[in-house]
């Protein structure tokens, strides 16, 4: 089991650190869902937050001028490099520092950061409660967090159409959102939410597919990484996906997320 943990860990961190140096080139969807995230972050200029899952940085950046110290932390080494070589110290006016570290087991001591923002990173956290524990344990008394995350719903044009070739699990599951407020309650917090669904549109199967592998996305927890399809199964999932979900031609591909505003509930 603590293989197979540390296993799944590997294979995320692998994926997305070959993916840091064209991630903010391919990520626009996670662009958009960011920028309506960051609405939700009120600022504290004397300040501290953690950016958990900060990839590149590109939001931790952002949110510099709200605070007077952020950090960004990620699981991937070749995120962390990015990001520092991204957003140099000299450049940049607050604050900023990066450190490789995971989401379910933060290297910070307890009630260190007035404010937690979050951003496509914790559904990669499954069961998702340590995380969230990590986040309440790490968090003021009178601190707040933001998280987006993906969560039920997304990418069900996906499953849907591997489902009707076969049943190998190729898609990831993401967690009901009522299920993730539960959780969230459960550990400790008072809970705001909203959800929010997104859709990228693309040409054909290819880029569908694509749009998930270049940004590092591409680890399934139960089967792997996505193998290489044979031309035929590309075609049958083409045809299927069209048949399906085809407008005007481009193929959907939804994302449902899921915004928590987080408070102590003490
Ligand atoms: C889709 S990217 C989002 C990056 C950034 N937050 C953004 O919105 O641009 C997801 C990030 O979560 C990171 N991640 C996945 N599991 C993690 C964990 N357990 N702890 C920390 N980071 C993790 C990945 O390495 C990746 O950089």
């Amino acid at each position: 089991m603590i293989d197979t943990v540390v296993d799944k860990k590997r294979r995320i961190a692998y994926q997305f650190s070959q993916s840091a140096y064209r991630y903010d080139d391919v990520a626009q969807v996670q662009l958009d869902i960011g920028f309506d995230a960051i609405q939700l972050v009120q600022a504290n200029t004397l300040g501290k937050l953690l950016d958990i899952g900060c990839g590149t940085a590109r939001l931790t950046r952002m949110l510099v001028d709200k605070f007077q110290h952020v950090c960004g932390i990620d699981l991937a080494a070749g995120m962390i490099e990015q990001a520092k070589k991204l957003n140099p110290t000299d450049d940049i006016k607050g604050f900023i520092d990066f450190h490789i570290a995971d989401a379910e087991s933060l290297p910070f001591p307890d009630k260190s950061f007035d404010s937690i923002f979050s951003c496509m990173a914790l559904q990669w956290c499954t069961p998702i409660q340590q995380s969230l524990a990590e986040a309440n344990r790490v968090l003021t008394d009178d601190g707040r967090a933001v998280l987006a995350l993906l969560s039920e719903g997304s990418m069900s044009e996906l499953q849907a159409t591997w489902g009707e070739i076969d049943s190998v699990p190729r898609v990831n599951q993401f967690i009901p959102h009522r299920e993730l407020v539960k959780a969230a309650q459960q550990c400790g917090f008072k809970v705001l939410e909203q959800q929010k669904t997104y859709t990228t549109w693309h040409p054909n199967a290819i880029s569908v597919l694509n749009s998930i592998r270049h940004i590092g996305a591409n680890v399934v927890p139960q089967t792997g990484n996505h193998s290489k399809l044979s031309r035929q199964s590309l075609a049958e999932f083409e045809r299927i996906y069209k048949q399906r979900f085809a407008v005007e031609d481009q193929l959907p591909l939804s994302y449902q997320v899921s915004f928590l505003i987080l408070s102590k509930d003490i």
